[in-house]
């Protein structure tokens, strides 16, 4: 199955590209397009038994570590909203650390693109000595977190061969905005807004063709970086991870010192580090918190931050406070608020494959790095 790199140089950069198909294979048989008398809804086979035991849990608890956590962390946000129940987050090796508190009434979510990772298994262990429900998801049937879970989820993603995770990363975000359609189906008050999300997984494929199109402008910009030392990245919100996910690709791959950051903890620390010179991007797309990246930009911007702005498709002047010449901006189509982490995150995976390239690293097979990490 696919694990030939067909007409492109690296598995990388394939499974960039690849996208919107395994996009679409992950949606495939899951979303239900209503008609004229019945909801629009979804379906995870998976979960059936388990939907209703997840709704009445005390808290959901998502796990996992690296790519796998931003995923989830760029989902808690709509699972919140459209089930009520409290999310909190965890890496897994610090739950394990901690010995954090896991309850019976917990359900506890394990998100791996290998099912293999062995602080994610430490994780699961523990978290079944407690007592919580435990779901899997998994890009890899049959495999350890998948075989010992309650219940799951798969990917459907196809084989992931890069050892930076990119295909896996977006087909996981929308298993759990799905997850936060089912929990949440019994909603009238959201009705609504499940089915405009519905909608947008359904054009989201086309969304992600179209961002792909920024190839040739993330290698230029990609040039423009090529010796710089580091790279600050801001966002909030539903692209706090986007943030994460963006720097981890660009150190992961190009070594390139990376940070993401919670743009409303800039002015606490991080503003120190702004000057003429460090190159920033911050992810400023149409939400809720549009209003205050808007400012976050002036703030940066007042302190002569060499800025890279992405943004929605023609908003280019609106996050541009001095014009044209004192940002660059990237150009996004814009989607449902919490499936447009899935479109942001493509130029950055761009920036990061073209990165590595120019500076002549191995972008399959980062110094030092492994797929599937096995031992503790
Ligand atoms: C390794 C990989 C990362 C991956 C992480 C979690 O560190 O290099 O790309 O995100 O493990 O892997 P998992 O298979 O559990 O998602």
């Amino acid at each position: 199955e696919q694990i030939n790199k067909g007409k492109y140089e690296h598995y990388m950069q394939k499974e960039i590209h690849e996208q919107p198909e395994s996009l679409t294979t992950t949606m495939r048989g899951r979303l239900k397009r209503g008609g004229s008398t019945k909801a629009k809804t979804v379906l995870l086979g998976g979960l059936k038994d388990h939907i209703k035991s997840i709704r009445r849990s005390r808290r959901i608890v998502f796990i996992g570590c690296g790519t796998s956590y931003n995923a989830a962390l760029a989902a808690r946000p709509i699972i919140e909203e459209l089930s009520g129940v409290p999310v909190t987050m965890e890496i897994a090796s610090d739950l394990v650390d901690r010995q954090g508190p896991i309850y019976r009434e917990d359900t506890a979510v394990f998100v791996s693109q290998s099912g293999e990772t062995a602080d994610t298994l430490l994780a699961l262990e523990y978290a079944l000595e407690n007592g919580a429900l435990c779901v899997g998801i998994t890009n890899t049937v049959g495999s350890a977190i998948a075989r010992n879970t309650h219940c799951g989820i798969h990917l459907n993603a196809g084989c992931e061969i890069g050892v930076a995770s990119t295909k896996a990363y977006t087909s996981q975000i929308v298993v759990m905005a799905m997850l936060a359609l089912a929990i949440g189906d019994d909603a009238i008050s959201s009705q609504a807004r499940r089915e405009a999300i519905i909608d947008g997984l359904f054009d989201l494929p086309n969304k992600v063709r179209e961002v792909l199109k920024l190839d040739q402008e993330m290698k230029e910009l990609a040039k423009l970086l090529i010796a710089e030392q580091s790279l600050l990245v801001f966002g909030r919100g539903y692209n706090f991870a986007t943030a994460l996910e963006g720097a981890l690709k660009v150190k992961e791959v190009s070594l390139m010192h990376s940070e993401g950051m919670l743009a409303g903890e800039m002015k606490h620390g991080p503003l120190a580090l702004v000057d003429e010179n460090l190159p920033i991007i911050v992810i400023a797309t149409r939400d809720a918190c549009f209003s205050k990246q808007q400012s976050v930009i002036q703030q940066l911007h007042a302190r002569k931050g060499r800025l890279i702005v992405v943004c929605s498709k023609g908003d280019a002047a609106a996050v541009c406070p001095g014009g044209s010449s004192s940002c660059r901006v990237i150009e996004v189509p814009q989607v449902e608020d919490c499936l447009q982490p899935v479109v942001n995150i493509i130029p950055l995976q761009l920036l990061a494959y073209h990165l590595t390239v120019l500076r002549g690293y191995n972008v399959d097979q980062p110094r030092n790095l492994a797929k599937s990490v096995t031992t503790q």
